[in-house]
């Protein structure tokens, strides 16, 4: 049985005693009122990770992602962070590949791949993302474009370490937009990817990788989008900054 996630990118959001607020009102709720069979991580920024580590100490259900990591493993490189630096504040995972990285930082696949490489070397789970652009979505060649990003990526890894990956896929074009994707739209790339990964490393594999939707998901869409057979869960932006819309999302299975 694969892991249903729900997971918070906060992006570039939330001072220190912001993110301690948000990360006390998320324990709370969770606690209260989600069971076991839902994982759900936060995604903070690098100031956050030590302080939101520490709150999250006695909270097991809930996990810590960093939203990038070098693909280096230390020196020169002014202004990074790495992945051995990551695991030593407590992050568990790291979103990679995100589009506004990829747009605004000129993240290319290859370098990606050697960016999951470091992450999986430290010990972190990737949560790779993938996702096209609407120019691309409207010329219908959205399939060979996700594939293509996850090819380039991922494919050099073992069947053992890709069971490891949380796949991410966000429709730029519903990225903070507010323009969701449909439901049909959602579990149709999903499966796409799913059988991507198949083709690749066989169904078995494949049925066991974990694909979060991301692009405008709120309280009011998730539980028809988490209801796609190959949606395990959702990359959640916006609505991660408020916590009784994150954890209502997480409920929404
Ligand atoms: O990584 C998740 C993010 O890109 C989705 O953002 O605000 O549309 O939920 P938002």
């Amino acid at each position: 049985m694969r892991k249903r996630i729900v997971a918070g990118n906060w992006k570039m959001n939330k001072n220190l005693e912001e993110g301690k607020k948000l990360t006390s009102e998320v324990i709370n709720i969770v606690a209260d009122e989600l069971n076991d069979d839902v994982q759900v991580i936060l995604g903070t920024p690098f100031i956050h990770l030590d302080s939101v580590s520490k709150l999250l100490k006695d909270s097991p259900k809930i996990g810590l992602s960093a939203q990038n990591c070098s693909e280096h493993e230390s020196g020169a490189y002014t202004g990074e962070t790495s992945a051995a630096m990551l695991t030593s504040i407590g992050a568990e995972y790291v979103i990679l590949g995100h589009s506004e990285r990829r747009e605004y930082f000129g993240e290319t696949n290859e370098q990606l791949a050697a960016k999951t490489d470091k992450a999986m070397e430290h010990g972190l789970t990737p949560i790779f993302c993938c996702g096209e652009a609407l120019d691309i979505r409207e010329a219908g060649t959205q399939k060979e474009y996700v594939c293509q990003q996850l090819t380039d990526s991922l494919f050099h890894l073992s069947a053992d370490d890709i069971k490891k990956i949380v796949i991410a896929y966000e429709p730029i074009w519903a990225i903070g937009t507010g323009k969701t994707a449909s439901a049909e739209q959602a579990q149709e790339m999903h499966a796409d990817i799913r059988t991507h990964l198949a083709g690749k490393y066989g169904a078995e594999v494949a049925e066991e990788i974990s694909i979060l939707y991301g692009g405008s998901c709120k309280p009011s869409n998730a539980k028809e989008i988490f209801a796609g057979k190959d949606v395990d869960g959702g990359l959640i932006g916006g609505a991660s900054l408020v916590a009784r819309d994150f954890v209502d999302i997480a409920k929404s299975f």
